[in-house]
């Protein structure tokens, strides 16, 4: 088991990495003096996949425990899932002195953290992440929040957990879509780390995608190590933090363009894609530079596909963004690996051109 600190000013915190390690949850608890009245949100499909090995994590502990299972949607990531959580924590006489813990990925993990940044004007909470995506990204940093009238994530707050445990094992069933989602944020780390990250992600993208056990944790702590240190420097996005949402500003506006009929990691994987375009029509990078960078992405088109859009749609949405300010559109584009450039503007037309480039990757008519 290894262990990542993530040391804010005033609320450091441990992210646990290991394998079987989710049979410790209430000793990692009890050390922290966590084990309170404990209420449980928990991804419908992870309970049905883990049911037997959750149940024997919840027998041992013996104090109040409830949970409720969650419909895992971007939908769902909504008010009513968020009163759905407070009805359950009512009807159950929980108060304060209330720990809950959010088991699934990271519509599970936003919703809970957010749910307990409110719920009795802040209780504590605990992150297990169970998808790729929420292991490297979503679950560190305290990013909490749902979905309101077609916009990402628009309510929220930012609230850090007392701990994240990460346990491999839950990886195992995840569907292969899902794999790719979680090393589409991996990439992104790949672009705003260093060469040598991004080397490494280059050459083992065939081995993530087989849950290669050792290669997983070794990107599973890279990811994090590098969110951490970013996040410590800024939490609360006023400035270098904004580096983490490389290709997001396109991705969001994809996702809700496309009906979230497109998964968020595979929405950042053609982000990125359709940042790099932009990079190089504002002359930020080269078309040698930019044919380099574009490579880690090419194999995800026979992955991912995009078979009709509507660009104009897609440009609106961007304006819905709670990271722009004003009127105007901000992106974070890269003058080379780990040379990142945050806040800028373009045209329309720019932009435009880099979503028809950035998504005509992943067209079935691509070759
Ligand atoms: N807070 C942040 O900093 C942050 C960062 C990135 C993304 N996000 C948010 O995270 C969400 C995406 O998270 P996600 O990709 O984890 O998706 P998700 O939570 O939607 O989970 C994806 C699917 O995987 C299933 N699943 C989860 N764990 C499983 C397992 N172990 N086995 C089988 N199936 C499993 C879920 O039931 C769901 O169907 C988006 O809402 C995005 O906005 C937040």
């Amino acid at each position: 088991m290894r262990t990542v600190e993530i040391p804010l000013k005033e609320n450091a915190y441990k992210v646990f990495v290991g394998s079987e390690n989710v049979s410790q949850l209430f000793d990692y608890a009890s050390k922290q003096n966590l084990n309170k009245n404990v209420f449980a949100v928990i991804d419908k499909n992870v309970f049905k996949l883990h049911k037997t090995k959750l149940q024997n994590v919840f027998s041992k502990f013996k104090g109040k425990f409830n949970f409720i299972i969650v419909e895992p949607s971007e939908s769902d990531k909504s008010f009513v899932t968020l009163q759905n959580i407070f009805t359950g924590l009512l009807k159950n006489n929980y108060t304060r002195d209330t720990l809950l813990i959010a088991i699934g990925g990271g519509i599970i993990g936003d919703i809970t953290g957010f749910a307990a940044s409110i719920f009795a004007r802040g209780v504590q909470y605990v992150q297990i992440p169970t998808t790729l995506l929420a292991a490297v990204d979503s679950s560190v940093g305290g990013k909490t929040g749902i979905n309101f009238n077609d916009t990402k994530n628009i309510i929220g707050s930012f609230y850090q957990p007392k701990f994240v445990l990460i346990d491999s094992v839950f990886f195992n069933t995840l569907p292969e879509e899902e794999i790719i989602c979680g090393i589409g944020e991996i990439v992104k780390y790949a672009y705003l780390t260093d060469d040598s990250f991004f080397s490494f992600v280059k050459n083992n993208l065939a081995k993530f995608r087989e849950l290669d056990k050792s290669i997983l944790e070794r990107v599973i702590l890279s990811s994090i190590k590098f969110k951490a240190n970013v996040v410590v420097e800024d939490e609360k996005e006023t400035n270098l933090r904004k580096i983490l949402n490389l290709g997001h500003t396109f991705a969001h506006a994809i996702e809700v363009e496309q009906k979230h009929k497109i998964k968020h990691g595979e929405a950042v994987i053609i982000g990125i894609a359709c940042s790099l375009f932009l990079s190089n029509t504002l002359s930020l990078l080269n078309d040698e530079k930019l044919a380099e960078l574009l490579s880690l992405l090419i194999d995800f088109n026979r992955l991912i596909s995009i078979d009709e859009y509507n660009k104009n749609s897609i440009y609106k949405n961007m304006f819905r963004d709670k990271k722009n300010s004003g009127n105007v559109v901000k992106f974070v584009l890269l003058k080379d690996i780990g040379k990142i450039l945050i806040d800028v503007e373009a045209e329309k037309e720019q932009v435009i051109y880099s979503i028809e480039n950035g998504i005509g990757l992943f067209t079935k008519t691509y070759v």
